[in-house]
């Protein structure tokens, strides 16, 4: 299991310097909407520089027609960066586009697709999907790995099920971490370490428990310990 740092922090400079303490550390970094729309590839890079060993991954959650979003993975390309997401919703054609269109590149990044936001409770998603979570998030899955996609965003809870219906390798990436027992925020669905290696979770994304504790490096330190 891997894990992934949300840099959620307000500003670049706030997101820069926690990079910098964590910098000899093996783990992912997760770039948001907020900092790549404001700080664009520059963030990257900057991350880079920091430590070029670091894989990132961009989360953007395309969700569009399929050729726009063909257009904007093959953009994504040329950022350099090794993982990024769509939403599954946007429909298994959409999914086909976007990887026969990066089929032409010798080495590409991970593609993942978001099956339901961890922030949905079970009414909230019944108001747009008509349909349970777990029965949605397994039908989203099977058509992610269908269009030749390398995985799913997904909360812990569905991790082991998503597998079982597709492939042992088919990755899950899950957000809602809240590794000891944190304060969830806005998140509704959220499931500690011990349940997320149950669950066969291949990332685990956390943010506001690493990014607001008063010492970051020590719990990236106990995260990384534990899995
Ligand atoms: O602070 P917290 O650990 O809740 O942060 C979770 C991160 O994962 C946020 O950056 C959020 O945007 C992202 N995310 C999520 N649920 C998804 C996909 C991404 O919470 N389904």
């Amino acid at each position: 299991m891997e894990l992934c740092v949300a840099l959620d922090l307000p500003t670049k400079e706030e997101n820069l310097a926690l990079v910098e303490k964590i910098k000899d550390y093996d783990v992912w970094i997760k770039v948001g909407f907020r900092s790549f729309i404001r700080d664009g590839k520059g963030f990257i890079q900057a991350i880079k520089a920091i430590n070029p060993d670091f894989k990132i991954f961009l989360d953007l959650k395309l969700y569009d027609i399929p050729n726009t979003m063909a257009d904007a993975a093959e953009s994504i390309m040329d950022l350099g960066v090794d993982m990024f997401n769509v939403h599954a919703s946007a429909g298994k054609v959409a999914m086909q586009t976007v990887m026969q269109r990066l089929q032409k590149y010798e080495k590409r990044p991970l593609v993942l697709a978001v099956t339901a936001l961890t922030s949905f409770d079970e009414e909230n998603f019944k108001a747009i999907y008509n349909q349970d979570i777990a029965s949605k998030a397994d039908q989203f899955a099977k058509d992610t790995y269908e269009a030749g996609m390398d995985g799913v965003v997904c909360s812990a809870f569905e991790s082991k099920s998503i597998k079982n219906i597709t492939s042992e390798k088919f990755s899950t990436l899950c957000p809602g971490i809240r590794p000891f027992g944190e304060d969830a925020g806005d998140q509704k669905r959220v499931a500690d370490i011990t349940t997320a290696q149950t669950q066969q979770v291949d990332f685990i994304v956390v943010g506001r428990p690493i990014y607001q504790a008063e010492n970051p490096t020590l719990i990236v330190e106990q995260i990384l310990s534990h899995i």
